[in-house]
């Protein structure tokens, strides 16, 4: 049976990125009448230091956003991965299972640890593991996510194998990711050959979830560009990033491929279309500002739906876990 499984990090701030290659996504595909399971991942956010205060607040910040870009809780799981222990117990598993040399070539490794690898925590070295353990423990079928994680995915398939193979079973489910839409790699506004990035020191180069329609008219407005007009096809977006980033942002926003957008602004300078984008930014992203900043009023509220998808959660999980246990030979 299919089974949707995605996490997104509490280390702060959401970004126009993840609204448009993952929240948007999981809202688009809330009726498609498959299970979907969708998790806070603070256990991932620690791998690098995390304020406690502002873990807390993000983590309940991160389900805010995920209920006003219109996932339902009462449709989908929402839960953060702490409350779901099993999630740590076959990371273990996992850690034991994956090899050194397949976590030494992860890009997420080498850029986020840098030149400074010795003083990486080891948490985020076994980082893939534990995502998937997230995916895994659900025994997930479909894992949408932006093209910056098609990486881990890969080992995720073949942490599976390798388990499947270790212990002759077919146990664990070889995991399809999901990349798809229009802006499955938004980039920064600055820097179109750099993703779109809460880390990114430039809060210029971002969206926020949380600014208001100035902010987001201003960071339009002084996006780089180059001076040409806009092309009647796509194909003309080839060798140019900046235009292309903007130009997938409006189709996904609006729903539309970026030949449909094109065929409405195709010729039309960026003096003209950038305050288009930026209208159609404002009423897209303010409506989940606004209930984002609604629902932050009662973090009680916020508490109790996690503590509720954390329990639906854990049914899913522990039965998986006891069976991997048994597979690998754990006494009871
Ligand atoms: P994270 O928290 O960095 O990002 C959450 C989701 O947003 C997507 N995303 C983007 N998509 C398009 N353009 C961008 N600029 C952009 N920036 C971020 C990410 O691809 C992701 O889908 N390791 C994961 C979290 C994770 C996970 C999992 C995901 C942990 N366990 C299991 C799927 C399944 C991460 O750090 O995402």
């Amino acid at each position: 049976t299919p089974r949707v499984f995605s996490g997104i990090q509490p280390s702060g701030g959401l970004t126009l990125g993840n609204y448009l290659g993952a929240l948007k996504r999981f809202a688009d595909s809330q009726n498609s009448g498959i299970q979907s399971i969708y998790c806070m991942v603070d256990l991932h956010a620690i791998t690098v230091w995390q304020d406690p205060a502002k873990l807390t607040r993000a983590t309940r910040e991160l389900c805010a956003g995920f209920i006003a870009s219109g996932i339902d809780p009462n449709k989908s799981i929402l839960f953060n991965q702490s409350q779901v222990p099993e999630h740590a117990q076959l990371a273990w598993i996992f850690n034991c299972v994956a090899r050194m040399g397949w976590m030494k070539r992860m890009t997420q490794w080498k850029d986020k640890a840098g030149k400074n690898q010795e003083n990486a925590s080891l948490g985020l070295f076994a980082y893939p593991a534990l995502m998937a353990a997230d995916i895994l423990l659900y025994h997930a079928t479909h894992v949408p996510v932006g093209e910056d994680q098609k990486q881990h995915l890969e080992l995720t398939r073949d942490i599976a194998i390798k388990f499947n193979n270790d212990f002759g079973v077919e146990f664990f489910p070889i995991t399809e990711p999901v990349i798809e839409g229009a802006a499955t790699r938004v980039m920064s506004l600055r820097d179109g050959s750099k993703k779109m990035s809460k880390s990114d020191p430039s809060d210029m180069s971002r969206i926020n979830m949380t600014d208001d329609a100035d902010a987001i008219a201003s960071k339009i407005r002084k996006a780089r560009t180059d001076p040409d007009a806009l092309p009647s096809e796509a194909k003309g977006l080839e060798e140019r990033p900046e235009a292309r980033n903007l130009v997938n942002i409006y189709a996904a926003l609006s729903d539309q491929t970026v030949d449909q957008v094109l065929t409405d602004v195709g010729g039309k300078q960026f003096s003209e279309f950038k305050p288009m984008l930026s209208d159609l930014a404002v009423a897209k992203l303010s409506p989940i500002s606004t209930e984002m900043a609604r629902l932050m009023e009662a973090p009680d509220e916020i508490d109790a739906i996690l503590r509720h998808g954390a329990t639906q959660a854990r049914e899913i999980a522990a039965p998986i876990l006891a069976k991997t246990y048994e597979i690998v030979g754990m006494v009871r």
